[in-house]
């Protein structure tokens, strides 16, 4: 069955739970009801602090919210230890204590890191849906390849599959095969081309200076469409997920731009606008993961 998984989502990646008690109040405020957040943003305190203090006050409750989280899986490559089926069991309590929440509404493994533990990392979050720990299950950055393992093994598949997705990496073959599969897509990282995009220091990605510099050519076909449809370059690229059908979190630290990211309702890109769009593919390698993407994880 399908997750109710909303649209629109809030990212929290390098957002730090200080920040979060005014961010998630003005993003719950403007509209977005699902927050993404993960083991290794080391913000999950946050996000539980912001919606104790906000949802009373919105009028909202805990079921008008959807919380995804993600357990960092180990990864062998970067010397971290594998975690084990019970390890991947247990994994899930600190972040409900941290989050102050009986169950979250998706748990997702971060990445196919552990070639040899995959399976029983999988079997593990199929226990904690039954547990109702976690209302739906999925995964984040997994390869057509990685979701065939869990086929193999006679298991349930993943309701979500969390992966970078923007004009210039559209990943259009896995794309066909989580459609085939009913695999809702969650796109992260949907602003990669914009010139400002993780330009802070300290925020690091694998754009090169040649992208860095494309987003900023005042006759790129984005800024070209912005002006068309009088709308940001952000909300170009935002709305191109949602027109394929994917589920969308942006991240922002401000609110002009939290709220910008939400209102994507009053256009529509016309089809002659997505062909151009889809035209800008460069590569499905990350732009997001600088140590490389981990859909190439084999
Ligand atoms: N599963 C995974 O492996 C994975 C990997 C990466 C991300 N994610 C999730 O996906 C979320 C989104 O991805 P992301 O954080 O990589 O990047 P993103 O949402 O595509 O872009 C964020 C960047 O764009 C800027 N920005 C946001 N809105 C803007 C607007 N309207 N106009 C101009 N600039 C704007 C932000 O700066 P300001 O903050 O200064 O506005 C920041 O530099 C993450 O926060 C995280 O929750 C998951």
């Amino acid at each position: 069955m399908a997750i109710a998984l909303p649209k629109i989502g809030f990212g929290t990646y390098l957002i730090t739970n200080h920040e979060l008690q005014t961010c998630i109040p003005i993003a719950l405020k403007a509209g977005y009801r699902h927050i993404d957040t993960a083991q290794v943003y080391r913000n999950e305190e946050g996000v539980g602090l912001a919606l104790i203090k906000s949802l009373g006050t919105l009028g909202l409750s805990r079921d008008d919210v959807f919380i995804t989280t993600k357990v960092l899986p180990g990864n062998p490559a970067r010397g971290q230890s594998p975690l084990s089926y019970s390890d991947t069991l247990n994994s899930i309590e600190p972040s409900l204590e941290k989050l102050q929440l009986d169950y979250v509404d998706l748990y997702l493994i971060h990445a196919p890191f552990c070639k040899n533990e995959r399976i029983d990392q999988w079997r593990a979050l199929v226990e904690l849906k039954k547990l109702g720990k976690a209302k739906s299950i999925g995964v984040s950055n997994y390869s057509q390849t990685h979701i065939e393992e869990i086929k193999s093994a006679g298991l349930p598949l993943p309701e979500a599959n969390q992966i970078e997705l923007h004009p210039w990496c559209q990943k259009t073959k896995l794309i066909s095969y989580l459609k085939h599969n009913d695999i809702p897509v969650i796109a992260f990282s949907s602003l990669v081309p914009l010139s400002n995009w993780r330009s802070k220091k300290g925020e690091n990605s694998s754009k090169s200076e040649q992208m860095k510099a494309d987003g900023k050519d005042p006759s790129s076909i984005l800024k070209v469409m912005a002006n068309k449809y009088g709308v940001s370059e952000a909300q170009v690229l935002l709305k191109w997920g949602l027109q394929n059908g994917y589920a969308i979190i942006p991240k922002s630290s401000k609110q002009y731009r939290i709220k910008q990211n939400i209102d994507l309702y009053s256009f529509t890109l016309d089809d002659t606008d997505m062909q151009k769009l889809a035209s800008l593919q460069r590569s499905d390698g990350g732009v997001a993961w600088p140590e490389g993407d981990p859909t190439l994880i084999a």
